[in-house]
């Protein structure tokens, strides 16, 4: 039950507006809503931001994952790490490439890959690093193994002073409308490595090296991402700074009021900052905590997936960690537009819920 008059306060809403539309309203009326200069203007951004030579924009962050790790060059049963808890789509990728994706436990406090569960075998290949959540991985504490960056809510966030997109042998961001920068549906690889940029960019338009003459060394898909799309991101992008700001207030607000509440609250390690894709804090009883939330029209959502009790993963043993975050966690309404008044709803509501008096 909603109650009484009290507006529903949304778990997003992304921060656009009329410079969207201005930029979108262009693209139509140059004619040009594919492969036109908007495309290289978004990606001369998003390179920017990332601290990269290239971006490479794509149609989701599925399929940014999905290009990256086919332009590795893996062989068939390679082993690439991947954490036991994220979203099913960084372990997804890497089972279609033919490759074999080897589940690894998180630790329950920031649901990020543990550093000391990782045990590297043969054939591993590859670790899939996620910043879950925007909270940037601690890679200082990672044994020596080559990283893809998983960071479709990392946009924004920095380890050690250096971007997350930028610290592997590529990156992947998403732009789904619960990330910071959003097009809607969209994506993008990030890399210094011109190799992997240029097999990116055939990859993500049916494998053409050249049109004319009629070039195509291997077969592709097309991923592309139409102007339209890249015409919504250009303005975000623009103002990354502005909105990871705004962003950030929301987050201590929530910090603030929540730190005498029984919940483990998400930070980022000293010395990082948190691209605040997400505000998850970890609770006991989740799911009645969830449900009485919704009923008072607060939109919370669970955090993400434990793979391994999905059906596709089920064979990878027990992931002890990932179960826990898995049943705990719960993503609070998270975006710009939300009042101290919100924060205080959101707070008082959770007090009544996980407080003993
Ligand atoms: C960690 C992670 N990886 C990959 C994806 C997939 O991105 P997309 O929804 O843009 O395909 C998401 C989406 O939420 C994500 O959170």
């Amino acid at each position: 039950m909603v109650q009484g008059s009290r507006a529903r306060i949304r778990l997003g809403w992304p921060d656009v507006g009329e410079r969207e539309l201005a930029e979108v309203a262009e693209v139509l009326e140059s004619g040009m809503l594919t492969m036109g200069p908007k495309v290289a203007e978004f990606e001369a951004e998003i390179a920017r931001l990332c601290e990269v030579e290239h971006a490479l924009v794509v149609t989701s962050g599925t399929a940014a994952l999905h290009l990256a790790v086919q332009a590795l060059g893996l062989q068939p049963g390679d082993e690439v790490l991947v954490p036991a808890y994220t979203f099913p789509a960084t372990a997804n990728v890497v089972a279609l490439t033919g490759l074999k994706p080897v589940l690894v436990d998180v630790d329950p406090e920031t649901m990020n890959v543990d550093p000391a569960k990782i045990e590297l075998g043969p054939r591993t290949k590859l670790l899939l690093a996620v910043h879950l959540f925007g909270r940037p991985l601690p890679l200082h504490a990672l044994p020596d193994v080559p990283l893809l960056e998983d960071a479709a809510g990392a946009l924004g966030a920095r380890y050690r002073g250096r971007a997350c997109g930028g610290l592997g042998l590529a990156g992947c961001l998403s732009f789904h409308p619960r990330k910071i920068v959003t097009t809607g549906e969209g994506g993008a690889v990030t890399t210094n490595d011109a190799g992997i940029a240029d097999a990116v960019r055939e990859a993500r338009n049916h494998g053409w090296r050249s049109l004319v003459p009629p070039d195509m060394p291997a077969p592709g898909l097309n991923y592309r991402l139409s102007d339209v799309l890249c015409a919504v991101g250009i303005p975000q992008a623009r103002r990354l700074d502005e909105l990871l700001a705004e962003r950030t207030r929301v987050a201590a607000g929530y910090t603030e009021r929540l730190r005498d509440l029984p919940l483990l609250l998400p930070r980022a390690d000293d010395g990082d900052v948190h691209g605040w894709q997400a505000y998850v804090v970890q609770v006991d009883d989740r799911d009645r905590v969830l449900a009485e939330l919704r009923a008072q029209g607060i939109e919370a959502q669970i955090g993400t997936y434990a793979l391994h009790l999905l059906g596709a993963y089920r064979d990878q043993g027990a992931f002890p960690g990932a179960a826990r975050v898995f049943e705990r966690a719960l993503a609070l309404p998270f975006h710009t537009r939300l009042s101290d008044g919100d924060l205080d709803r959101v707070a008082q509501a959770l007090d009544k819920l996980v407080s003993n008096h």
